[in-house]
């Protein structure tokens, strides 16, 4: 598929690491320009370090080394003004947004039976990993829909098809960022712009995006990295965990005109974990 995303523009939310990266260097090899946005800062009550400015900048860099014109957004996706303000930056350098990666999200306040989850941890938890979401496509909606022309893609999880013990708020969140993707859907498709989710299944750390969630999620729940990371492994019928530039290719396949039939389409990528 060379040059699949040629003259198009990307704003992928949570890109300065993991999937994120990944998807964003994927977009820029296949011609786009990107709107790289994250919060590139610690959040109160996220119990391990999100991503760096330094992080942010090296996505960045690696972008530019892959032929792709790149606007670097510090944004938080609990802010509909930060949001606001990204996509501004966007459409006054590129004019346009074609393709959003709803990618932004969080593992953890989890760990905890649900009546024990507080609320301020709920409320976080849905900010970003659902309403974060809804407020991206609040700014670059109206835009796509004048248009007549976007892709939308909604990084959901395993856990948006399936529970997952003592996660209660992450797979709430991520249900409903199925439920977002296929409202959303509808209310496009006359407008001819698509929404559709991946729902990854656990993506292994991988220091080449500086992708680190498996190990944080285990810190989080103070169990040991290897034992975690092997009961995953062995939950998957193909025996394997994914790698983030797996996200990105099925992402890639979404913003590119291959997949123009699907439409509020779930792309369960778990190497099977999903279908036992
Ligand atoms: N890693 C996995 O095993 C896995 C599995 C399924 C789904 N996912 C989903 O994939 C997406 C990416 O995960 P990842 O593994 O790359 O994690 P990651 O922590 O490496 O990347 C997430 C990025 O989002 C940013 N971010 C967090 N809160 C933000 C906010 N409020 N505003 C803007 N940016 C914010 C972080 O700084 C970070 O750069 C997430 O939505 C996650 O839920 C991950």
């Amino acid at each position: 598929m060379a040059s699949e995303l040629a003259g198009k523009v990307a704003f992928i939310t949570g890109a300065a690491r993991g999937v994120g990266r990944a998807t964003a260097m994927i977009f820029a090899r296949e011609g786009a320009d990107v709107v790289l946005v994250d919060v590139a800062t610690n959040i109160d009550g996220v119990p391990y370090s999100l991503a760096t400015e330094s992080q942010l900048r090296a996505t960045a860099e690696l972008c530019e080394a892959e032929g792709a014109a790149v606007e670097v957004v510090l944004a938080d996706v609990r802010k509909q003004s930060d949001m606001g303000n990204a996509v501004h930056r966007a459409m006054k350098r590129f004019g346009q947004i074609d393709i959003l990666v709803n990618n932004a999200g969080i593992a953890g306040p989890s760990g905890a039976i649900v009546h024990e989850v507080r609320e301020d941890e709920w409320q976080l938890m849905l900010d970003i990993n659902l309403t974060g979401a809804w407020r991206a496509i609040r700014e670059i909606g109206p835009g796509m829909v004048e248009r007549k022309s976007g892709s939308i893609i909604n990084i959901s999880s395993t856990a948006g098809v399936v529970a997952y013990r003592h996660f209660a708020g992450y797979v709430a969140a991520k249900h409903g960022l199925i439920g977002l993707t296929k409202a959303a859907a509808l209310d496009y498709a006359p407008h001819r712009v698509r929404v559709n989710a991946i729902c990854p299944g656990s993506i292994r750390d991988d220091f080449r995006v500086e992708g680190i969630m498996l190990s944080e999620i285990a810190r989080a729940l103070d169990v040991d990295q290897d034992e975690y990371e092997s009961v995953f492994t062995q939950s998957q019928p193909n025996n394997e965990l994914l790698a983030p530039v797996d996200v990105a290719r099925a992402a890639l396949w979404l913003a590119s005109e291959q997949s123009v039939k699907m439409v509020g389409g779930v792309i369960t990528l778990d190497g099977g974990f999903s279908i036992k």
